[in-house]
């Protein structure tokens, strides 16, 4: 019996689609493995290119894990017990994705997931450690087991990848004007994503997967930039004020969402540049504790 593979993920722009496609991609004509392909759908979806006062007023339930309807799998994906789910997923707001969360807190997620190897594959900015400490969550919950993560990354400064990425939701293109570099996770990586799936598929062969995470991170498939926890962590702070805020007052929603984003701009361009200056000042006082955090993003 061939193993099953499920691959599953949701992709606005199709980035996170082609990086799942050439991951599972190393899986093909191999008659001992099958593979499924699941897309998460909405109901009703969120439209890209995004509207600006669309894109700022979806933080308070993406960051607060507010679910949608999805669209159910079909009962053929459904009824099949699966060996491997690559998992994709995308951040929005320093949180998984609002779709992703809808499948997560579905009753389909319960039964695709439990007791079933994972292996997360994310495709963001720059900022997903702490989403995926959020995802895990849900993991765990489903009783999932995770074993292994990829995280691919805007390898740019943090400046240019906000500008770059702000321009690709507002405008649907990827390319930029120059002199900015194309938005999102390089095309090369993209293209090379399937050496991931080459090392997943060499453990997934015996279904024993330890080693693994280890093997993908010396092949470069985890990107961690130490002082962007620091900003993730302060972040998640000031967004559980805002979304609580934004919640709490629906009649003055509009004007506390433009405030939320006058702060997301201020905290990006001001505020970031301070932390990261007293970050590198300060490392070697804080060496040890950012080498475990390193570790643990690193691991699973
Ligand atoms: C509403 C929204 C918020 C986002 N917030 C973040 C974020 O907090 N951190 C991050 O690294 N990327 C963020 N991104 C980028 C996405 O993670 C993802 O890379 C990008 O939207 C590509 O789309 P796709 O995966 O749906 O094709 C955000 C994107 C959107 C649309």
């Amino acid at each position: 019996m061939p193993k099953k593979i499920l691959v599953t993920y949701y992709s606005q722009t199709g980035q996170l689609e082609e990086i799942m496609k050439n991951i599972a991609g190393a899986f093909q004509n191999r008659s001992d493995f099958e593979i499924t392909y699941y897309e998460i759908k909405l109901k009703e979806d969120f439209e890209f290119p995004w509207k600006p006062e669309v894109f700022y007023d979806t933080f308070p339930e993406s960051y607060l894990q507010v679910p949608r309807e999805i669209i159910p799998p079909s009962e053929e994906i459904l009824n099949k017990k699966y060996d491997l789910i690559l998992f994709g997923y995308q951040v929005w707001f320093l949180t998984p994705s609002i779709p992703v969360i809808s499948f997560l807190k579905s009753e389909f997620a319960e039964r695709l997931m439990a007791n079933t190897p994972v292996v997360t594959v994310s495709a963001t900015r720059n900022m997903w450690m702490l989403s995926q400490d959020k995802l895990k969550v849900h993991l765990n919950r489903l009783q999932a087991q995770l074993v292994g993560n990829i995280a691919l990354v805007d390898r740019h400064d943090n400046y240019t990848s906000v500008i770059t990425i702000l321009n690709w939701m507002q405008t649907g293109n990827k390319e930029q004007k120059k002199p900015l570099p194309p938005a999102g996770v390089a095309q090369k990586e993209i293209d090379e994503a399937g050496k991931h799936g080459q090392i997943i598929m060499k453990y997934a062969e015996s279904g024993s997967y330890g080693g693994m995470q280890k093997e993908l991170v010396q092949n470069g498939a985890v990107e961690i930039r130490p002082f962007l926890i620091k900003v993730e962590t302060v972040g998640n702070k000031l967004f559980t004020v805002f979304s609580g805020i934004i919640s709490r007052k629906p009649q003055s929603r509009k004007f506390w969402v433009g405030v939320y984003k006058f702060y997301l701009m201020f905290a990006i361009w001001v505020v970031s540049p301070i932390v990261l200056f007293f970050y590198t000042l300060l490392t070697p006082f804080f060496y040890r504790k950012r080498k475990r955090q390193i570790e643990h993003f690193q691991g699973l």
